[in-house]
């Protein structure tokens, strides 16, 4: 079976592995977590990166940084993974679900905008009050869904304007480029993952980055259980959300080879978008690409008016030819937890979610690999 996204382990993982080990230095304080922290902040272009246990992790210690609390709202996509919402609902805040833009499939920054100018007024103290559910609107959040970067230069804008900060759910987007740069300056505050499927891992892991270095340390004492050292004195209630140097080893490893990686990811993106050009007379699309994109994940989009189970049907056809695919996020507004959350009309996301099938796309995916996926998905359409 061709797998859909499986770590590439075959750099020197084992050899920084057998290491900790030799040397003990297993928990959350070692060289490899240093290590880690300095590559993922050169290669995100920031200052500094701090390492956690894992990306949801990083994001709630992200929010609890820049202030959001109880009883107020975080602007998201709908279309996004489950943990973009779940760390907002850490913070004892709710998100506030807007539409994905058709051209990347992330947050468009003019319904942000039109949606605070109609829907929210500015209090006294300047806060930004969601006019329907009277709550305070506490930061905005994209997502750099796939990878692809939306336009950020509207998103600073409108965050100063209405004083909010700005944080990136960049789970997916380690490699990104923005006008040429890499993307941790972009936002006050961007969080990575390094799960098992995305393009680096650490076997599970994260990393906060950012152009507001405040807040960056912030986050490093949030996430070291706000400890005052040398003793056990506690100023704030912290997390223990560190990474381990066991994880860190593995991610060091993965990190000498990150530019080869996001190289394959793009030259997959490349190749789908080539072979499957032509089944556009059929209604199928390809994923959407931004200049500088990542390119986390590759595949098809069904035609206009298809739902859920025709994208599993295929499925299911790919995996008689030896193929692992499957469909996509699945809408937060349609999650039981998020169900009653404030929202935008979410049509396009309705309609895109049940579309979408992700086709194999490891780094270490072979030319014959990519044949073979080709020929299947061409022998289901024509
Ligand atoms: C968009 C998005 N946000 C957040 C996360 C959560 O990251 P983690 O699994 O490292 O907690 C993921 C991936 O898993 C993701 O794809």
């Amino acid at each position: 079976m061709i797998p859909m996204a499986i770590p590439n382990l075959t750099g020197n993982e084992k050899k920084y592995l057998d290491k900790c080990i030799e040397t003990t230095f297993v928990s959350s304080v070692g060289e490899y977590v240093n290590c880690f922290e300095e590559m993922v902040a050169e290669a995100t272009g920031s200052n500094e990166a701090v390492a956690t246990s894992c990306g949801t992790t990083g994001i709630h210690a992200a929010l609890t940084a820049i202030g959001v609390k109880y009883n107020e709202l975080v602007i998201i996509p709908s279309f996004t993974f489950i943990a973009t919402a779940n760390a907002i609902h850490q913070c004892g805040a709710e998100p506030w679900l807007m539409e994905v833009s058709e051209n990347d499939w992330c947050l468009d920054p003019n319904l942000v905008k039109s949606e605070l100018e109609t829907n929210c007024i500015k209090s006294g103290d300047g806060s930004v009050i969601h006019k329907p559910s009277g709550k305070r609107v506490a930061a905005i959040m994209p997502v750099y869904t796939l990878g692809n970067i939306p336009d950020m230069v509207a998103f600073r804008e409108i965050a100063k304007t209405y004083g909010l900060p700005l944080v990136v759910d960049a789970a997916c987007a380690i490699g990104a480029e923005y006008m040429g740069e890499p993307f941790g300056r972009l936002a006050d505050l961007s969080i990575l993952s390094f799960n098992g499927n995305k393009t680096i891992t650490c076997g599970g892991g994260g990393a906060v980055v950012g152009n507001n270095d405040e807040m960056v340390k912030h986050v490093r004492h949030l996430t070291t259980t706000a400890r005052v050292w040398p003793d056990y004195d506690f100023d704030e209630a912290g997390f223990n959300y560190r990474m381990t140097n066991i994880q860190a080893g593995v991610g060091v490893a993965q990190m000498e080879r990150l530019s080869e990686f996001v190289s394959t990811k793009r030259r997959v993106r490349d190749y789908y978008n080539n072979v499957f050009s032509d089944l556009a007379a059929k209604g199928i699309g390809v994923f959407p690409t931004t200049a500088g994109s990542s390119c986390w994940f590759s595949g098809i989009v069904l035609s206009e008016g298809s739902v859920l189970e025709d994208s599993k049907k295929v499925c299911v056809e790919l995996k008689e030819s030896g193929i692992e695919a499957r469909p996509f996020w699945k809408p937060i507004h349609l999650q039981k937890p998020y169900k009653n959350c404030p929202k935008t009309d979410t049509s396009y996301t309705e309609s895109l979610w049940q579309r979408i099938i992700t086709l194999p796309c490891s780094t270490n995916i072979t030319d014959e690999d990519l044949n073979q996926v080709k020929d299947a998905v061409r022998n289901i359409f024509l």
